[in-house]
């Protein structure tokens, strides 16, 4: 693996001045060559400095570092999260009939559809009003009271799919900032409103405190009847059951679902009663179709192995250190705040499966906005600043919305045109006096496309996302499944919280501000 590394790191360099576009002068069909469509999902990554030598040694890296190996392992159900002797199973709750993954010698299979089963009787239930609220009238509002992975996935898939949503409309609370609960309820009736406690664990503070101010708020309103609003998600039964929530209304998952990879299951509850079960089905289906890509397809038709290979070339070879996601959709507005969960979450890691060091650069910083907004505010960096950002645009051939295809039209326009700038820049353009008003170029892009945001579209993206992050990982030998760099600052939250004691041996600046804030 070292030989190739040191490889790829001579091809690196030895590329680093070549104009991408001369890429395109030798080879009319680079385009061709370095776009791949799976599923109607279109990966276009030639607007990179990658050629078929450095595309070669990427692959022969992925392949030295075990990659279909651990693919194996991970979709069969070993234990591969190893800090915490956990299977990693999220694929397995987009079920497929070629697949059954065993968890210490069971079958997970059947378990997984009678969740689902479980989950779309209840929203059907709900969106047909034969589950009422206490009064007897069906609910119009649900609450998902969560934060990271059992907030972010259901909160990014309800806004990107709103052209699907139903009469239930959804809400997410995961601050611990009053504010944030305080103005969601604020504008909600709780005699209409069902409000989901999302927790893995059901030990989380800002979760649990949330519950309680809106456990109280319904018990307000509602008086004894609260019980009747109130729905869990949880891998922690006796804590959810402890808490008073009935068990019929519990939703429970195993510890095999990380959480930031929960959406697929009971943490997409609150999308299912919004969208329904049928078109969370096709969310699913479209994850799926990416499993079997992922699974089965070579390697160039192979596209998370492709986009990882794009990021491990631009982060580790390259040396830039961010990567963009820039959705020219409006309703993916939440995608660069999900996919910061589940790549910086998953690969900020700087220790190894075998507990030493890693040498090499890991999870890169993962930022973005939805265009065109972004071109109006951060672009000028993108175009002139000195360090070079990899973009990910995102875009649909067509919006949901058949009067408004002109400003559809005009928001394609700017998505082609922004990739076009940032690779050509004004080379080749008549001397530009002006040296502020130089465009350097040579800034690379890959394009994700497809025909609309549909939920299969939606399910391949975050599949897509969530396969490139686990190759990443492999190829830097960590252990993608665990997050323990989040602990420190919880614990020190409650010292700064609760333990005077603990607060005086912190240092001044903190003991200062505490005293400030007082
Ligand atoms: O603090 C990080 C984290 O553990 C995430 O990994 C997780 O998604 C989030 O907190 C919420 O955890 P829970 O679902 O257990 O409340």
């Amino acid at each position: 693996m070292d030989t190739i590394w040191t490889k790829l790191t001579d091809k690196a360099d030895s590329v680093r001045q070549r104009p991408i576009l001369s890429l395109f002068e030798g080879d009319s069909g680079r385009f061709d060559n370095f776009a791949r469509e799976a599923d109607g999902l279109l990966l276009d990554y030639s607007k990179t400095n990658i050629d078929a030598e450095s595309l070669s040694l990427l692959r022969e890296l992925a392949e030295a570092a075990g990659l279909p190996t651990h693919r194996a392992a991970m979709f069969a159900g070993e234990k591969i999260n190893n800090t915490e002797d956990r299977a990693v199973l999220h694929t397995a709750l987009r079920p497929s009939p070629d697949r059954a993954p065993r968890v210490d010698g069971q079958t997970v299979t059947t378990g997984v559809r009678d969740s689902l089963d479980r989950m779309a009787a209840f929203a059907s239930g709900l969106r047909e009003g034969r589950i009422t609220a206490a009064n007897g009238e069906p609910f119009t509002n649900v609450v998902n009271i969560g934060i990271g992975g059992s907030d972010l996935g259901p909160a990014m898939a309800s806004r990107a799919l709103s052209p699907y949503l139903g009469a239930i409309r959804p809400h997410f609370v995961s601050n611990i900032d009053g504010a944030h609960i305080a103005d969601t309820l604020a504008g909600l009736d709780p005699a209409r409103t069902l409000v989901i406690i999302a927790s893995k664990t059901f030990t989380t503070i800002e979760t649990l405190t949330n519950a309680d101010t809106a456990t109280d708020w319904l018990k307000q309103a509602l008086g004894a009847d609260f019980g009747q609003h109130l729905a869990a998600l949880s891998s922690a039964e006796a804590l959810t059951a402890a808490y008073g929530i009935a068990a019929d209304r519990v939703f429970g998952f195993e510890d095999w679902v990380g959480g930031r990879y929960s959406l697929w299951g009971p943490v997409g509850l609150s999308l299912m009663i919004a969208i329904g079960p049928e078109h969370f089905s096709d969310f699913l289906a479209g994850a799926c179709a990416m499993d079997d890509n992922f699974l089965n397809a070579g390697d160039a038709d192979n596209l998370p192995l492709t986009l990882a290979l794009v990021g491990l070339w631009h982060n580790n070879f390259c040396g830039f250190g961010t990567r963009a996601v820039l959705p020219y959709d409006q309703r993916l507005g939440l995608l660069p705040a999900y996919l910061q969960q589940l790549d910086m979450e998953s690969n900020g890691k700087r220790t190894r499966r075998d507990g030493t060091d890693v040498t090499s650069m890991t999870g890169p910083i993962v930022w973005g906005e939805p265009g065109t907004n972004g071109q109006h505010a951060f672009y000028q960096l993108l175009h002139q600043g000195t360090r070079v950002v990899p973009v990910e645009f995102l875009i649909a051939a067509e919006g949901h919305e058949p009067g408004l295809a002109h400003q559809h039209a005009i928001l394609k326009a700017n998505c082609l045109a922004q990739s076009e700038a940032l690779m050509v820049g004004t080379q080749g353009q008549e001397p530009q006096p002006d040296p502020a008003r130089r465009f350097p170029g040579n800034r690379p892009s890959v394009t994700l496309a497809y025909r609309r945001l549909t939920p299969f579209v939606l399910g391949q993206l975050i599949a897509l996302y969530e396969h490139r992050v686990f190759v990443e990982g492999v190829v830097w030998g960590i252990n993608s499944f665990d997050q323990f760099g989040v602990e420190l600052g919880k614990k020190m939250a409650k010292d700064v919280q609760n333990d005077p004691e603990a607060l005086s041996s912190m240092s001044g600046s903190t003991q200062g501000l505490s005293t400030f804030l007082t």
